[in-house]
């Protein structure tokens, strides 16, 4: 059997190397050559395994969990999920030197949230998860005026003050969910006020995927099982009517899911890198026997 391999676009990293996961893993290897060493990233930098590993090992940063891992005068990059201000506060008093990778698009949700609470306003915070790193970076700007709540858990809210109200998102939500949750609350509460800050990034990825889930209805998303913005790429292409699966490489890819099938669609989230994304194709290529000519390579790597 042979196979038409579509590859949506865009897909993969987003940014560039001012923003986005191009400019976090970017600032990472700058921060890796200026204190060699001596770099340390607190927590996954993005949510790829594979990025974080290739960082340790090609440019000897370390990973550490916990600030105070950190030995005094070394730099730490902080995530591009953002981080709350205690993280800030710590990495000064242990006179660490901070690289911020935060994406502004977070900065952004962020500000925001400082500002509502300073003029007195509710915020209620939509996340894919209340342990989302990005949750807990914007949950920790305003935690008094906030309540930090996911896409099922959101109708179960009873909203007091309404018209003081402010509904933030996190950047990497489903499209297709985040509208019609927030839609119906807004029907319930008409007086709320609704800031989506669902990045472009994710739009355009999401977009791309229903699009092509619609016309082909067979969707591979290559992603690392913790990325949020890679397991929504798989949610909207099954909410698109596709067969939809994700998988972290290559390996876990099953011969199975193409039999009968004469095309499929392969996207990846805005934190894999094209050299994964590259291998998924290639293995997809050698289970249905499908001749190299057969999809158009655009690979951009950040880290070959
Ligand atoms: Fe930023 Fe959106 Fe990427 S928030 S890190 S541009 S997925």
């Amino acid at each position: 059997m042979s196979i038409d391999i579509i590859i949506a676009k865009p897909s993969g990293f987003c940014g560039n190397e001012k923003f986005g996961v191009r400019g976090a893993i970017f600032k990472a290897i700058q921060a890796s050559k200026q204190y060699p060493g001596k770099t340390y990233l607190l927590g996954e930098i993005v949510h790829n395994s594979h990025v974080v590993k290739q960082l340790e090992e090609e440019f000897s940063i370390k990973t550490v969990q916990s600030i105070s891992e950190i030995p005094q005068g070394s730099a730490v990059v902080l995530r591009a999920h953002g981080s709350a201000p205690s993280v800030y506060q710590q990495a000064k008093k242990q006179e660490l030197v901070v690289v911020d990778a935060t994406c502004p698009l977070v900065s952004s949700v962020q500000n925001k949230a400082r500002k509502l609470a300073s003029e007195g306003k509710r915020i209620i915070y939509l996340a894919s998860s209340s342990s989302h790193d990005e949750a807990i970076s914007v949950y920790h700007q305003a935690p008094n005026s906030t309540i930090l709540t996911t896409l099922d858990k959101i109708h179960t809210l009873s909203i007091d003050d309404p018209k003081n109200t402010v509904v933030l998102t996190q950047t990497t939500l489903s499209t297709l969910e985040t509208e019609s949750a927030l839609s119906r609350l807004k029907k319930k509460y008409p007086e709320l006020t609704i800031v989506p800050h669902i990045c472009p990034a994710t739009t355009a990825r999401q977009k791309a995927v229903i699009k092509l889930a619609k016309e082909v209805g067979f969707v591979i998303i290559v992603g690392h099982p913790t990325s949020s913005n890679s397991n929504r790429l798989r949610e909207v292409a099954q909410d698109s009517g596709a067969e939809a699966y994700i998988v972290d490489t290559e390996k876990e890819l099953k011969s199975n899911w193409f039999i009968g099938k004469t095309k499929v669609v392969v996207s990846s989230g805005a934190s894999t890198p094209d050299w994964l994304t590259e291998k998924v194709v290639e293995k997809i290529k050698t289970i249905t026997q499908t001749d190299n000519s057969q999809h158009n390579k655009s690979i951009n790597y950040l880290l070959p």
